[in-house]
């Protein structure tokens, strides 16, 4: 599987200046690099633009879709409304929307029917609060993935992709080791092997997210196991110098 480097730029930056000029500096450089497949996650207004700008050298994923198909639900935006844009894939269950939104497992469960629906690859994010829980990590994760993905026919979900997020580590400046970013890689394959199958589990790509920077990108992905499959990077990406380089070194992998 080729290492899959995902940007989720928040809210972030502020205006759509900034963003295209973000996206031009990302994008001239992603063409050194045609080993990894790129995605990037800018807020909903500049998701036209920058995708005019990426063109084929990077898809675009949403930061968020609503629960429900269509109707009165005042500030949402629908799956469908995003696959119209060229979205290819959305974030779902990041730890921000948990927290600052109060969303539910059962939400994100419905958030990730509708993305399925519309042909949008979800982004299912998961993780643990705490930095020292080490010993119900594994419960945690197990609950996320099982009450998000519960009863969603098992073909539809080879087109997943799980990023692990230890909380702590979001936006901390403390990522996780690649010790155990490994460790909960195959703890997570295996889960989705039991839930799904051998073949479905295989196709699902894997990811660490959390305060990942240039000086750590490349330990997370090791090459003698199967241990995470690629990088989901919040507040490096939008450095596109600091971006470019993470790019750079996981493409050597
Ligand atoms: P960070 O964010 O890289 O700034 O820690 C990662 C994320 O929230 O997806």
């Amino acid at each position: 599987m080729r290492p899959l480097l995902i940007a989720n730029w928040k809210m972030n930056p502020p205006s759509p200046r900034e963003a295209s000029g973000l996206a031009r500096a990302i994008c001239r450089g992603f063409r050194a690099h045609p080993r990894i497949d790129i995605i990037v996650a800018p807020p909903f207004p500049f998701i036209t633009e920058v995708r005019s700008i990426f063109g084929k050298s990077a898809s675009l994923a949403a930061q968020d879709v609503a629960p429900f198909s269509s109707g009165a639900y005042t500030g949402a935006v629908s799956a469908p409304m995003l696959k119209h844009l060229g979205v290819r894939a959305v974030i779902i269950g990041h730890s921000e929307r948990r927290r600052f939104y109060g969303e539910t497992d059962e939400v994100i469960h419905q958030k990730i029917k509708m993305a399925l629906g519309a042909g949008l690859r979800p982004i299912l994010a998961i993780g643990e609060d705490l930095p020292d829980s080490h010993d119900v990590v594994p419960q945690v994760l197990r609950d996320q993935l099982t009450r998000a993905l519960v009863g969603i026919p098992k073909k539809k979900l080879s087109h997943l992709i799980v990023a692990y997020e230890p909380v702590w580590a979001i936006g901390s400046g403390k990522a996780d080791t690649p010790d155990n970013a490994t460790r909960r890689a195959i703890y997570i394959r295996k889960l989705l092997t039991k839930m799904l199958s051998n073949r479905i589990a295989d196709r699902i790509p894997i990811l660490y997210g959390g305060s990942v920077t240039s000086k750590n990108a490349a330990s997370f992905l090791v090459d003698d196991i199967r241990g995470m499959d690629g990088l989901l990077v919040g507040g490096a990406s939008l450095k596109a110098e600091e971006f470019l380089s993470i790019a750079r070194l996981i493409s050597r992998r």
